[in-house]
């Protein structure tokens, strides 16, 4: 009989105390094979932004790569809404077949947990159960669950050893985002993506423009910052620009649209914006949002300012980062206006060109309505325009 040892997790990111229980399950309990599945994590309903489902799995390949018999696998990031260990179990035996034994790895607490988990009872009598437990622990509390879940459900439960480990992921983040060494904590080839992706480095700050637009922006206009934020980064990483940044610029980048009009007036005056802004919400939540990312968030670099303050006209110069939050904005998934697609495609190899088509439309949208088109917007189509198209190679160092 197949045995699959399956371990889950949100891995953000995976850690040697993973890696190590995975081996550990795979040596110690008669496995065939060991899975990591990561869970499906919902950016808004969490207290800081996790690494997107993508970056988590390829973290758990780079750790993984010399680990024949381990191995991670999506299907949770597949799955819709919230991911229950029992769905994941079900799923898991139909891929084994019924002849496999499906066999959970789990940590002390969580055992003792168990019987209160969601279809327990199917959990404890379908499921067989590995629990690391560190040598030298006094595991009194955990053989006499052990004991009664057997006699109560005749639930297969082995205890394997397992060195401890005692740092959690959310500690190695913290150092991450404080610039410390994780080395030791975290394989070498993922210390390194993560390095390379800029993953945990605005954290706090990311955590801070969470909470803050979790409390003054609607739902929908949450779900629209999170797509902006997910196509920013994939945009930033495709044209050169700084992932971290990008994150960051997106997360705030409508952090005032949802004010009323008299309080944005006030904002424009409070702040010594340009009176052209009053009653003109769709320009000034940007530039309110700058000055509040300055004031109430310390936020000094320029360029993360300028992408946020300039995402809905853009301006003559504009930066790479500045065109990425742009475009993010206009072309996140939720978008479906008309050319939507079309700009969507150009935006697969060409930056420069894909904002100047969404410039084109918005001048045309707004001549349509009769609306003002400001000054940075006309600057920014003739910037483009004049500007030689570049290839995608010239694009990634423009
Ligand atoms: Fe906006
Ligand atoms: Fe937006």
């Amino acid at each position: 009989m197949k045995r699959i040892g399956i371990l889950g997790g949100s891995f953000d990111p995976v850690h040697e105390g993973h890696v190590g229980l995975a081996r550990d399950a795979l040596a110690q309990a008669d496995l065939d094979q060991v899975l990591l599945i990561p869970a499906r994590l919902q950016p808004f309903k969490q207290d800081r932004m996790p690494a997107s489902g993508e970056d988590r799995m390829e973290m758990l390949r780079l750790a993984l790569a010399q680990d024949p018999g381990i191995e991670p696998c999506s299907y949770e990031l597949e799955q819709e809404g919230v991911s229950y260990t029992y769905r994941t179990l079900r799923a898991m035996q139909e891929r084994f077949g019924p002849e496999a034994k499906i066999c959970f790895i789990t940590g002390t607490d969580s055992i003792l947990k168990l019987d209160t988990w969601m279809n327990a009872e199917e959990l404890l009598t379908r499921y067989s159960y590995i629990v690391g437990s560190r040598p030298g622990y006094d595991d009194t509390e955990l053989k006499e669950c052990v004991r009664r879940l057997e006699e109560t459900y005749g639930t297969e439960i082995r205890i394997i050893h397992n060195a401890p480990f005692d740092i959690s992921a959310t500690e190695i983040r913290e150092r991450l985002a404080a610039g410390a060494s994780a080395e030791g904590l975290v394989p070498p080839a993922v210390l390194e993506y993560i390095r390379e992706h800029g993953l945990y480095r605005n954290q706090d700050l990311n955590a801070r423009g969470l909470a803050y637009i979790r409390e003054h922006l609607k739902e929908s206009r949450l779900a629209h910052t999170c797509r902006v934020a997910d196509t920013a980064v994939t945009l930033a990483r495709r044209f050169g620009a700084d992932p971290a940044k990008a994150e960051t610029a997106a997360i705030f980048h409508d952090m005032a649209k949802n004010m009323s009009a008299e309080e944005m007036n006030e904002q424009i005056r409070s702040f010594g914006l340009d009176e052209k802004y009053i009653d003109n919400p769709n320009l000034a939540h940007s530039k309110i949002a700058r000055c509040l990312m300055v004031r109430d968030f310390g936020i000094t670099d320029e360029d993360i300012l300028n992408a946020v303050a300039y995402h809905t006209t853009g301006r003559a110069g504009m930066s790479l980062l500045e065109k990425v939050v742009f475009l993010a904005d206009a072309i996140e998934p939720g978008r479906s206006y008309p050319s939507a697609e079309e700009i969507r495609r150009i935006a697969d190899t060409d930056l420069d060109r894909a904002c100047l088509c969404m410039l084109e439309r918005t001048v045309a949208y707004l001549k349509k309505k009769g609306a003002r088109i400001d000054t940075d917007t006309t600057d920014a189509l003739a910037y483009l325009k004049d500007k030689p198209i570049l290839n995608e190679e010239e694009n990634k160092h423009a």
